[in-house]
């Protein structure tokens, strides 16, 4: 575990710090709104500027309206000249209001497509920037998770602040009328109207910490759901019968969620009904306060209606603000993690001023007394290394399961930096080159090579994305690697979509795959070339043409090469037996079985079966 992850697997208590403290969330993503979407922002604030003021201008004109029919009733006085118009003032406010909503809406709705458009894409940016470590780590992908949901969920908040503003404002507007007839009518008003929102965001906050401590959880039924629905699991899944079995297990975890989420709803309606009563009797004795009033003949029945419609927009707003502010609060404590995914930094990076690649490399690289545990293990998964790799070398690494191949790749490739010692590349250590450049110049395929869900054009195109469009350096590829019968045999050849997860999809064999992939790194044309058990899924007669072929093609170039398979390994040109994380034997195969070492042993044994 990386150390900006330990952290975070402490749900947060419920203090009020926090969630104050959570609120200096909102300007970052403010800033993530405003760059996603300028010129809706100013539209939609606009908007809801212009719609915010409208109740109180109304009710002013309801309370002239009646002032004027009561004059005219009571006293048969003539009614004022522009009173028709006023009729009419108030129904083009009316309109107004109405338009102006609508045009919010169309603005929220735009603008929460661009905001989840724009985080989903730099979740995406920013993960495939990240280390390795990173996604060897758990708790990375509970905070990626809550991230991804936030890219979408938060949306909400943006719209709320809108409304935040626009409930501000009519809020003042309306408050300034009662405040004018009676400040202490106010503040009753607003006194019983604060409990319930203390209430809102407390709830809002233990939700928020349930949510936190159920993502382990709920990361186990995505992948119940996955490990249960498809494709890869799907033999194993009827043969052993595990149906029931993950579905049980499913329904364990489920059923725990959600008795702990209703049992959150249910405390949550019971306080969340008392305190909003306590609002709503709030604003029944204000209005009752104003009803007096008037009878004793000190207000007119224009106030009376004005104030009455200005409490109870007022109690409504007032709640109203209290509660989008505890929401905003709440979802402010969701963009904790968002803003925490991307705060994760990748260390393996180039350093300014980097060093382009060597082109052609001359010396080639060297470990000098590499040693390496993994983050979070202090176990030495490899101990003073010390190896060569030179240009026209083909260099084989054997060894039993786990003994440290696939690491000295991702030592080779920097995916990883060593612990201890170093790697040079013509002489200078890795660490100093660019990390891009340095990558353009190694091919490598791993053992677990990823199958994309793509045509087969597309999965070699995969190997260079620069030159996706090039096809005849694909079929060249595929040629190389031995791909081209494979495809040539698919009813759509090239444009064939391979993979079942889309539509008229086509699977391969395991080497099928293998000669796909390999493909992919004939593709790439780099100097260095890194095959890690390329050819386990391969038939005999495969695999010795693959050989033949891969000795043709990286004549002049560095190859790496792990196989299990000692009829593979015998062509390279220098060995390395690595057991227990240390290089233990080293030479040609001939110098190496004369010697009659661990490599002669393992040798003989394989060949022995085939006898
Ligand atoms: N991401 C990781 N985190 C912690 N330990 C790891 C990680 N990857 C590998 N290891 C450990 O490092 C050791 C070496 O692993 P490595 O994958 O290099 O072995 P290998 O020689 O390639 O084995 P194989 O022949 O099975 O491919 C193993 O003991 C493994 O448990
Ligand atoms: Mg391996």
């Amino acid at each position: 575990m990386s150390p900006d992850t330990q952290n975070s697997e402490q749900p947060p208590r419920p203090k009020w710090q926090a969630r104050l403290k959570a609120l200096r969330n909102i300007p970052p993503v403010f800033r993530m709104v405003w760059e996603a979407a300028p010129g809706i922002v100013v539209s939609s604030l606009i908007f809801r500027l212009l719609v915010s003021v409208v109740p109180v201008a109304m009710l002013w004109v309801t309370k002239l309206i009646i002032d004027a029919v009561y004059q005219h009733l009571s006293a048969h006085s003539a009614l004022p000249g522009i009173f028709w118009w006023l009729v009419v003032l108030e129904f083009a406010l009316a309109s107004v209001a109405t338009i102006f909503a609508r045009a919010n809406d169309f603005c929220d709705t735009v603008l929460a497509d661009r905001f989840t458009r724009y985080i989903s894409t730099r979740i995406m940016e920013h993960a495939s920037r990240l280390d390795l470590t990173s996604f060897e780590d758990p708790s990375f992908y509970d905070k990626m998770d809550r991230a991804r949901v936030q890219g979408t969920d938060r949306v909400m908040m943006i719209q709320m602040s809108g409304r935040l503003i626009q409930e501000v404002i009519t809020t003042v507007s309306l408050a300034a009328g009662i405040f004018f007839f009676s400040p202490w009518l106010l503040f009753f008003l607003v006194v019983c109207v604060v409990p319930a929102f203390l209430g809102e965001t407390h709830f809002a906050f233990l939700g928020y910490s349930l949510n936190f401590a159920q993502t382990p959880d709920r990361r186990q039924l995505d992948y119940l759901r996955i490990v249960g629905g498809s494709k890869d699991s799907a033999k194993e899944l009827k043969l052993f019968g595990l149906g029931p079995f993950l579905v049980g297990r499913y329904r364990a975890i489920s059923d725990r969620l959600h008795r702990q989420t209703v049992d959150l709803a249910k405390r949550k309606l019971f306080f969340g009904a008392l305190l909003t009563l306590l609002g709503t009797l709030g604003y029944y004795g204000t209005y009752a306060y104003v009803i007096y009033r008037t009878v004793m003949g000190e207000l007119t029945l224009g106030q009376l209606t004005f104030l009455a419609g200005a409490i109870a927009g007022a109690s409504t707003n007032i709640q109203a603000v209290f509660s989008t502010f505890s929401g905003i609060a709440d979802q402010a404590l969701f963009l904790t993690d968002l803003l925490e995914f991307f705060s994760v930094k990748p260390r393996i990076v180039s350093k300014p001023n980097a060093l382009a690649a060597p082109r052609p490399i001359r010396r080639g690289f060297e470990f000098v007394n590499v040693g390496f545990s993994y983050p979070g293990n202090p176990r030495k998964v490899l101990s003073n290394i010390n190896f060569t790799l030179e240009p026209g070398q083909r260099v084989a690494l054997v060894g039993e399961n786990g003994q440290g191949k696939t690491t000295i790749v991702k030592l080779l490739t920097r995916l990883y930096d060593p612990t201890e010692g170093a790697i040079l590349l013509d002489g200078v250590d890795l660490r100093e080159y660019d990390l891009e450049d340095l990558w353009k110049e190694i091919g490598v395929i791993f053992q677990d090579f990823v199958r994309y869900d793509m045509t087969a054009a597309e999965n070699i195109a995969i190997g260079k994305v620069e030159g996706a469009n090039d096809i005849f350096h694909v079929r060249n590829a595929a040629m190389k690697s031995l791909a081209e019968g494979v495809i040539k045999r698919l009813p759509r050849e090239y444009d064939q979509q391979l993979g079942c997860r889309f539509d008229g999809g086509v699977d391969l064999s395991g080497g099928e795959w293998q000669k796909i992939a390999l493909a992919r790194a004939y593709l790439r044309d780099a100097q260095v070339l890194i095959l890690d058990e390329p050819t386990a899924s391969l038939d005999a007669k495969s695999e010795s043409d693959v050989f033949h072929r891969f000795a043709e093609l990286t004549s002049g170039k560095m190859a790496l090469l792990i196989s299990h398979r000692f009829s593979t390994v015998r062509m390279a040109d220098r060995i390395l037996v690595l057991a227990d994380g240390k290089i233990v034997e080293e030479g040609p195969h001939d110098r190496l079985m004369l010697a009659g070492g661990r490599y002669a042993e393992m040798f003989e044994l394989q060949a022995a079966n085939y006898r």
